[in-house]
């Protein structure tokens, strides 16, 4: 069954839940152009807001176009659609992330088995210390699962699998801070005093860890020391690697919609989870990060997760800026 054409409040419906997903250095590299017969939209990378030194091979920037591509098919029920996805579609233009069809009705159930929208907007990250309250195994399961259904594998190691990962963390933390250009390049998304759409306000940052065990990134290149405020931080962080069997554009693209399925889910479940991003954006590092136990894989991304306060939110662009006409100019606020 064809469904009719979408309305343009569903579409900025659609866009305002794809853009509220969470990007590297929220950059938010995205942009939604309705199929000329309104019943579709193309996912579309925004290479103008690329984050080049840190990302040179735009993996992290196809991960966050892959955490609002869920955002936007997790939208698509509230509008009674149902998505189904292609993702790069057309070997001649990758920057077509992906195409969503939108004219077939929504699944009953919710096709997630249960409605994650409010936690679209719920979601923020969490850089503060979390308690040393457990993930249930139960929760644990539902979040594997949840990867696993989007083609990523996720992995939450035991106690020396931890410390291996926030050890690599904290290596590839002192490089970048020791590395000029990018933290020239970090700091330029750091949004000081005026108010910005984009880029992360110096006010959500959290402290750093105390005993120098959670290697947050600090984003100021700053080292540890009197002038920067420090707290203790949960006695064995609950870390998870997410991870894909190749490594190619297609399975960026995979792993940002897992990282948002596990991610929203955890947020359904009470849960506080932030990105542990520094050791998958250098080479050797990222390699160290396998575990050769759990068979071949690419770490795409590395998660915190906890029970804490629940992080604050942080500026989005406008719809009107990421929202184009079906032939691609600005939408404007039309409305
Ligand atoms: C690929 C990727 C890498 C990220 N790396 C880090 C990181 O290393 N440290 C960090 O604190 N946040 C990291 N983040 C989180 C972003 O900074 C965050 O999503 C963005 O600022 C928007 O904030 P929000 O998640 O609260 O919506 C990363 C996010 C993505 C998608």
């Amino acid at each position: 069954m064809t469904l009719s054409a979408l309305t343009s409040d569903d579409f900025h419906l659609l866009a305002a839940a794809a853009g509220a997903a969470p990007s590297l250095h929220n950059s938010q590299p995205w942009l939604f152009r309705p199929t000329p017969d309104l019943r579709g939209l193309a996912v579309r990378l925004d290479l103008t807001r690329a984050v080049r030194t840190t990302d040179p091979d735009g993996r992290a920037l196809h991960v966050s176009v892959g955490a609002a591509l869920l955002n936007l098919r997790v939208a698509a029920g509230r509008i009674g659609r149902q998505a189904a996805v292609r993702l790069l579609p057309d070997p001649d233009d990758p920057e077509l992330a992906a195409e969503v069809d939108l004219s077939g009705p929504a699944w009953s159930p919710p096709a997630f088995g249960r409605d994650l929208y409010p936690a679209v907007t719920l979601r923020h990250s969490s850089r503060r210390p979390f308690t040393d309250r457990s993930v249930p195994r139960v929760v644990i399961d539902e979040l594997e699962e949840a990867a696993e259904a989007e083609g990523a594998s996720l992995a939450i190691p035991a106690e020396a699998g931890v410390r291996r990962i926030l050890e690599l963390t904290a290596e590839a933390e002192r490089r970048t801070a020791a590395d000029l250009a990018r933290l020239r390049e970090t700091r330029s998304w750091l949004r000081a005093e005026a108010p910005a759409a984009d880029g992360i306000p110096l006010s959500v940052l959290g402290p750093l860890d105390h005993d120098a065990r959670v290697p947050v990134r600090s984003f100021t290149g700053s080292p540890p020391g009197p002038a920067v405020h420090t707290e203790r931080f949960e006695a064995l962080p609950q870390v998870a690697t997410l991870s894909t069997r190749t490594d190619q554009p297609a399975d960026w693209l995979r792993a940002g919609q897992a990282m948002q399925r596990v991610w929203l889910l955890a947020t359904d479940h009470g849960l506080c989870a932030s990105v542990l991003h520094q050791a998958v954006e250098w080479p050797d590092t990222r390699w160290r990060l396998r575990d050769a136990s759990e068979g071949p894989g690419h770490v795409q991304l590395v998660l915190r997760l906890g029970y804490g306060l629940p992080g604050p939110a942080t500026p989005r662009r406008p719809v009107s800026e990421i929202l184009t006409t079906p032939d691609g100019r600005p939408a404007g606020d039309e409305r």
